[in-house]
């Protein structure tokens, strides 16, 4: 019998910048082609901010979406929980603007990293706090402004052209049904590979954080080993939701909606594949949005819900990998 209340998802947004780009608008900044794009990784656009708007004006965004659907007042909140690597400031974090742009007083607001998998971490967290009874409503959001952070020319092009803006917000309250809520998230880190995929200045290790060398070398634009990243993310990916779901004696049959972090329509395939799945079980935006790293699984999940895909009682499972390696899956009763 289930005597601590679960987590439950009860509202969710989604933002992006009205500004689209399209493979083609790329081909004229660097030597890359549509073509490529498309058939490396399933990206058609994306969306860039303008300058001066940051990943927490676009949470902004998604966070009211997100508290209409739940009814939720902002000043409602007792806990924000903010997931980004391209944050508005090194510090403070972008929790605390949020916060402030909402207006709900001050209440516990979290950055959590986790890069790609930033949503799911957060998503532990979340549900860590409502089971145990220190947060009845919690706001999780994921947001980038990855435009800021990547070269848009041919030097820059295998990171540049992966990449959009974007923001997911997700409302958690406790709920005492046994049948619904969050059942397991499971996250996992392997530093070990720390250096396969990161950005490196600033950087707090070296003095000062940011030097003329470092920049002239372009470090501060993310580097990355795609096909290890590849690599990883195939194998993780099926493992992770393979234990969560093991760990509730279900299979991945059971599953109505599969939700993957959009990184690659390759990677997506290839784990579908390995779990003996069909693609029409996932819901993907990539081809709209591009990787939008802890804002791709909330943005997903937004226009799945919104899309009708879900019903009271459907099992869902959302799992994600990215840089540090971080990767995780969340089961959830709808
Ligand atoms: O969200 C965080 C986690 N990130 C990921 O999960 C990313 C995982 N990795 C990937 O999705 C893929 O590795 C990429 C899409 C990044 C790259 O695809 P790939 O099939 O692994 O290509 P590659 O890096 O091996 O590059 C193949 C070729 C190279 O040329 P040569 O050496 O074969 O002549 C690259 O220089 O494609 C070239 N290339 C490009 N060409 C046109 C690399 N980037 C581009 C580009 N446009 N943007």
């Amino acid at each position: 019998m289930q005597l601590r209340p679960r987590a439950r998802i009860v509202g969710t947004g989604m933002f992006v910048p009205p500004d689209i780009y399209t493979n083609k608008d790329l081909e004229k900044m660097m030597d890359t082609s549509d073509e490529w794009i498309q058939q490396r990784t399933g990206i058609k656009e994306r969306r860039f901010a303008k300058p001066g708007i940051g990943p927490s004006d676009l949470a902004l965004e998604a966070s009211r979406a997100a508290l209409t659907m739940a009814d939720v007042k902002a000043s409602d909140l007792d806990l924000i929980i903010f997931a980004t690597l391209s944050p508005d400031y090194f510090f403070p974090g972008s929790g605390a603007f949020l916060q402030d742009y909402l207006g709900c007083g001050p209440v516990l607001a979290l950055d959590v990293r986790g890069q790609c998998s930033g949503y799911i971490y957060g998503l532990k967290v979340a549900s860590a706090f409502i089971e145990s009874g220190q947060a009845k409503r919690v706001l999780l959001v994921g947001a980038e402004c990855h435009s800021r952070g990547i070269s848009l020319t041919t030097e820059g092009r295998d990171v540049a052209v992966l990449f959009g803006d974007g923001a997911g917000a997700t409302v958690l309250v406790p709920e005492t049904n046994p049948e619904l809520g969050i059942l397991s998230v499971e996250a996992h880190t392997d530093g070990a590979y720390r250096e396969i995929l990161k950005l490196e200045t600033p950087s707090f290790k070296q003095w000062p954080a940011i030097t003329k060398e470092n920049l002239d070398a372009g470090l501060q634009f993310p580097q990355m080993d795609g096909r290890n990243v590849f690599k990883h993310a195939v194998t993780r990916m099926p493992e992770v939701v393979g234990s969560v779901l093991g760990k509730h004696g279900l299979s991945p049959d059971d599953v109505k909606l599969y939700l993957f972090h959009q990184a690659n329509m390759r990677i997506n395939e290839a784990v579908m594949k390995q779990l003996g799945q069909p693609l029409t079980k996932t819901y993907n935006n990539i081809e709209r949005y591009g990787n939008c790293s802890a804002a791709s699984v909330p943005m997903c999940l937004d226009e799945a819900v919104r899309a009708g895909r879900l019903e009271r009682g459907d099992l869902l499972c959302m799992t994600a990998f990215g840089a540090g390696f971080t990767w995780g899956s969340a089961l959830l009763r709808w």
